[in-house]
């Protein structure tokens, strides 16, 4: 097929909203990393999103609504928990995304057949625009190929997907650069199962006790049962082989001038830029992990296009704040190798 390309203005919104009420895949903007939506209740073109993407059908995608009320209007849950209208309170529209148990209007090829639904409403001015003229509630997962870093450009989507979807609209560069956080209400206490924008030390600032999954740090033992079925996929990873390196400013700068310039990318601070005679893509400065976390998958995209990129060496974050999705998102781009030079 040929796919659109779109700008944010009124008259775009008008055609994206007119392809997704025809049952059609649009890539829209969104803060945290683009998404590719379709229609929500319409169980053919939720399928059309998995062919796509090349995405196992078992992996459950967010509904995203333009108003807290949608949630009521297109009755996606079969109770909103006092815990939901305090997250939405503090934290919509933006990087939050409520597990919550689902009703029967929604399909369940949207679910992966859990009886839970993933609800989001982003802030990005598009996203709503578009959500709210469609008039249907959309499901989207990231607009990336099954596996390949998530878009944070319209670029990123078009690299991954053009030709393979109805349009995509181009709403600038994400502002986030994460998938939103992920906290399920589900289980008591609420647990978090993937950190982004917004922090585990936020979500308990506003709920008090949340637990953290075990996957968010680690890797799943072979065979155990993952909380939120995208842990167990493959994510984030660049051709390259990418392996994080936990080492003080000093030993990280020594343990790369040892390496062939040719064939090493360091993904690494601001800072260390001066100190290293491998190619470098610096993601911001050591402190800075809101810039770290913009920069962190066009970087891993860039790597790729490093002619005779083999290895990709990145700084291993701390877990505090954002830090904490940054590590969740590193750790699997490097298939859990870490290098612990500390
Ligand atoms: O920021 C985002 O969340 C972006 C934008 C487009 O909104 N979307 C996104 O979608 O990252 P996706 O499909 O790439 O990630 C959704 C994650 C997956 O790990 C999935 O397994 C989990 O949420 N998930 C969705 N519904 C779930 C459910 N009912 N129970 C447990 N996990 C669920
Ligand atoms: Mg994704």
């Amino acid at each position: 097929m040929d796919t659109l390309h779109l700008t944010t203005s009124q008259e775009d919104i008008e055609t994206a909203a007119r392809i997704l009420r025809q049952g059609g895949l649009v890539a829209m903007p969104t803060e945290t990393v683009y998404g590719l939506a379709a229609n929500a209740l319409d169980e053919e073109a939720v399928s059309s999103i998995f062919v796509a993407k090349g995405r196992p059908s078992d992996n459950p995608l967010i509904v995203h609504i333009s108003s807290v009320e949608d949630i009521e209007r297109y009755s996606l849950v079969s109770s909103f928990p006092e815990k939901a209208r305090k997250l939405a309170n503090a934290f919509w529209p933006g990087p939050l995304t409520i597990i919550m148990p689902k009703s029967e209007s929604v399909p369940s090829v949207v679910t992966g057949g859990l009886d839970s639904v993933a609800v989001r409403f982003p802030s990005h001015p598009a996203a709503q625009a578009l959500i709210s003229r469609a008039g249907c509630p959309l499901a989207a997962p990231s607009a990336n190929l099954s596996g390949s870093p998530s878009p944070t450009t319209a670029e990123h989507v078009s690299k991954d997907l053009e030709g393979r979807v109805h349009a995509i609209m181009d709403g600038g560069p994400a502002q986030v650069g994460l998938e939103s956080t992920v906290i399920t209400l589900c289980t008591e206490p609420p647990t978090l199962l993937r950190p982004g924008g917004v922090t585990l030390e936020q979500l308990r600032d506003v709920l008090g006790q949340v637990d953290l999954s075990d996957a968010v740090l680690n890797k799943l033992n072979e065979g155990a049962q993952a909380p939120s079925p995208g842990m167990k996929y493959r994510h984030y990873a660049p051709k390259a082989k990418v392996y994080l390196v936990k080492a003080e400013d000093d030993t990280f700068r020594d343990f790369l001038s040892s390496k062939d310039k040719n064939s090493t990318v360091a993904l690494c601070y601001d800072e260390d830029v001066p100190h290293l005679s491998v190619h470098t893509l610096p993601l911001g400065e050591k402190n800075d992990y809101t810039t770290q976390a913009h920069n962190l998958f066009s970087a891993l995209r860039s790597a790729d296009e490093i002619p005779g990129t083999q290895v990709v060496y990145v700084r291993c974050p701390d877990t505090e704040g954002v830090g904490m999705a940054l590590f969740n998102r590193l750790i699997r781009a490097a298939g859990f190798e870490v290098i612990d030079l500390e």
